[in-house]
């Protein structure tokens, strides 16, 4: 189990330029290149053990990949073809849902396995949706648990309207749509992070909102390939983010980040807790592109009960930067973080109480009062963000991480643009 030992941080300023790629935007362009009859062209693939097993599991699929100097070509098989071996989606949740919706329609039988945190993970705000609307699909607890077994079947067009804002659900549901006879419509009590429905619609289906709910119409040809340049992934650059929030007289340039509206609220959120933020951006083809830069200005407490979904993976590294604000911020309405990668209510609050400040749980939630951070030794509980959160949490308070193998899931070179920050271990 390996060990991260960092050291406190004088204040920095740093340009960086090699965040990991998008991870959403990565696990999507594996996937949806099986739905084209030519090769899809994606540089700045996300090289992290999540989205390898995705792209592992394509190419058992049937799908042909060349690795033309960092730039993937993908190449469909003509019919997707029944694997022989259970398809490991790793720690990944999404790769298991939004194959879930894949294979529901596909022709074949599949197994989805993944490793023991994805094992515990609740599957059935999928697979109930997609029985209902004649899958063939089943799993331990009734369907909710992995290992999933699909048979391919025939779907049904549907109106489904969805309890919980998850992109993960809406895009498994999108995915069942493209085969069916007639459209079918989908519903979320809020926007969710919406790049399946961007990149669907680049590459040609037919796909947009009527009378508020969205609208998938089957397409009745194959789909353009793509041909895409992943951004960097906001959510791995908001470790950095907070960085320099929370050292005194520190900036970050944070280049070629995905600016996408759903997926860089927690920015917002720091800048209305008085961190110094601008956006700029640069483009705009499927999503748009730019740089974000951060400076340290004193922080104060906030409360957080909208647009949960918009930061659901940086609430644990905005967590740190609730830790040292002046006042006690709250988190509400954020039940869905018990059922990630770790229960992340209980793993932030515990990691908090090591390092001496007052943290409170709720069931949906928690309330955590500013103070003096004081040297720790974290627990990751198997879970990237949770790792990577207090890694930056150590740079103001000095600290070890244990088992941080986790943060290759998503993050490979997190430590090394941490090391040009501080000395780690
Ligand atoms: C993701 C959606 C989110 C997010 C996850 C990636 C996606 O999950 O937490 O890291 O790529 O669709 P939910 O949509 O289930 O909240």
């Amino acid at each position: 189990m390996s060990i991260l030992k960092i050291e406190k941080a004088k204040a920095f300023d740093e340009v960086i330029t090699d965040i990991a790629s998008d991870k959403s935007i990565s696990h999507r362009c594996a996937i949806f290149s099986l739905l084209s009859d030519k090769t899809s062209v994606i540089r700045n693939y996300l090289q992290a053990e999540d989205t390898l097993c995705t792209l592992n599991i394509v190419r058992s699929l049937g799908a042909k990949i060349d690795n033309e100097e960092g730039v993937l070509c993908i190449s469909p098989p003509s019919k997707i073809i029944e694997p022989p071996l259970v398809l490991d989606c790793g720690n990944s949740g999404t790769a298991m849902r939004l194959l879930m919706g894949f294979l529901s329609s596909a022709d074949g039988f599949f197994v989805l396995h993944g490793d023991k945190y994805l094992a515990s993970r609740p599957m059935k705000r999928v697979s109930q949706p997609l029985k209902e609307i004649g899958a063939d699909i089943d799993g331990r607890n009734n369907g909710d648990l992995s290992p999933i077994c699909i048979r391919g079947a025939k779907l049904k067009p549907f109106d489904y309207k969805s309890r919980i804002a998850s992109a993960q659900v809406k895009s498994a549901l999108i995915l069942s749509a493209l085969n069916a006879d007639a459209p079918s419509f989908f519903t979320e009590p809020e926007l969710s992070r919406d790049h399946t429905e961007r990149m669907l619609k680049g590459m040609g289906v037919d796909i947009g909102y009527e009378n508020g709910k969205i609208i998938i119409h089957p397409p009745k040809k194959p789909l353009s390939p793509l041909d895409i340049t992943v951004p960097a992934d906001p959510s791995s650059a908001f470790f950095f983010a907070v960085a320099a929030a929370i050292i005194p007289d520190s900036k970050v340039v944070l280049k070629n980040m995905l600016l996408n509206k759903t997926r860089i609220e927690a920015f917002k959120v720091l800048q209305r807790m008085g961190t110094l933020i601008e956006f700029v951006q640069k483009e705009d083809k499927y999503e748009s592109i730019g740089d974000i830069i951060v400076r340290y200005a004193p922080l104060k407490a906030v409360e957080v009960s909208e647009n949960i979904s918009w930061l659901i993976d940086e609430l644990p590294a905005l967590s740190i930067a609730f830790a040292v604000a002046s006042g006690t911020s709250s988190v509400k309405n954020a039940k869905e973080l018990r059922v990630k990668e770790s229960d992340r209510i209980s793993a932030v609050v515990k990691n908090l109480k090591l390092c001496g400040i007052n943290a409170d749980e709720r069931e949906d939630g928690y309330d955590i009062e500013g103070g003096t951070l004081k040297k720790a030794r974290f627990n990751s509980f198997g879970d990237h963000r949770i790792a990577m959160s207090f890694a930056i949490a150590s740079l103001l308070c000095g600290g070890e991480i244990i088992d941080t193998e986790c943060i290759n899931t998503s993050f490979p070179n997190f430590i090394d643009i941490l090391k040009r920050l501080v000395r780690v271990e």
